[in-house]
């Protein structure tokens, strides 16, 4: 679409960054996490398409991997893409949380409502995209898909030796305890605010808001909003794909 027959973005727009810059270790030897096939079509592309699936996200910021930006473009450019959204690429930094900083740095004017969303995380149904937005829209600073835990987590303490086993300390009560998924959304200015004030590492967005002492909620996240971190996590998604391809008739 050209500049001049697009919408110019309201206080309802929606951005959506993809940091995209990991190396994805835990998967294996080879490319770029995020550059990998699932099915024939490169992870990233399935999680853009996944942001661009929603009819409020009208534009999608990819981090790419710092020496990669060019790749990138040229990967977007060569995949269909929804033409009611602008796709642009910037380079990533060392940390995830570095990498998410410089997407908020290349935002436009205009973009009330952010949805930070990990390219390891392909096949996000649009239902839970949209979810996150109108929880933000509804007044909520920061918003995060999450689901209940099958498995009964412990804290431990480090080994006393190399080799030995841990020793537990705790057992959280399961109930309380949540998985947290990406896309997780927020009121623009709060993000920008806790990406210029918290310093410590984190693993996502939200924990920065809540050291703010904002308000951060919890949505139904879901089952195929996973993670793609180690080698069964493809095979699974490829599973995913051909599921929905059978659903979808094709
Ligand atoms: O390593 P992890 O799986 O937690 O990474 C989550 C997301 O953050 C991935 O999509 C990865 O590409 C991204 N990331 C990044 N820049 C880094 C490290 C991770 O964009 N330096």
């Amino acid at each position: 679409m050209s500049d001049e027959s697009r919408p110019s973005p309201g206080a309802a727009s929606t951005a959506a960054v993809i940091p995209a810059a990991g190396r994805g270790v835990r998967l294996g030897p080879g490319a770029p996490k995020a550059l990998r096939a699932l099915n024939g079509t490169p992870m990233l592309i399935h999680a853009v398409r996944a942001m661009a699936a929603s009819n409020a996200v009208s534009l999608v910021i990819v981090v790419a991997p710092p020496e990669g930006a060019t790749e990138v473009k040229s990967m977007l450019d060569a995949h269909a893409l929804p033409e009611r959204t602008d796709f642009v690429v910037v380079p990533g930094g060392a940390t995830r949380q570095e990498s998410v900083k410089l997407g908020l740095d290349a935002l436009p004017p205009g973009y009330e409502t952010v949805l930070v969303h990990d390219a390891a995380r392909p096949l996000v149904p649009v239902d839970t995209v949209d979810a996150v937005i109108d929880a933000v829209r509804e007044g909520a600073p920061a918003v995060v898909p999450a689901l209940p835990l099958a498995d009964t987590v412990k804290e431990v303490a480090p080994a006393t030796a190399p080799g030995a086993p841990e020793p537990v300390v705790a057992t959280p009560d399961r109930a309380r305890l949540r998985a947290v998924q990406t896309p997780q959304g927020f009121d623009r200015a709060t993000l920008v605010r806790a990406h210029e004030t918290v310093t410590n590492d984190v693993t996502d967005d939200a924990s920065m808001v809540e050291q703010l002492g904002l308000r951060v909620v919890v949505v139904p996240g879901h089952e195929e909003a996973f993670k793609v971190t180690r080698p069964l996590d493809l095979v699974l998604a490829e599973a995913v794909l051909a599921r929905r391809r059978l659903n979808d008739g094709f």
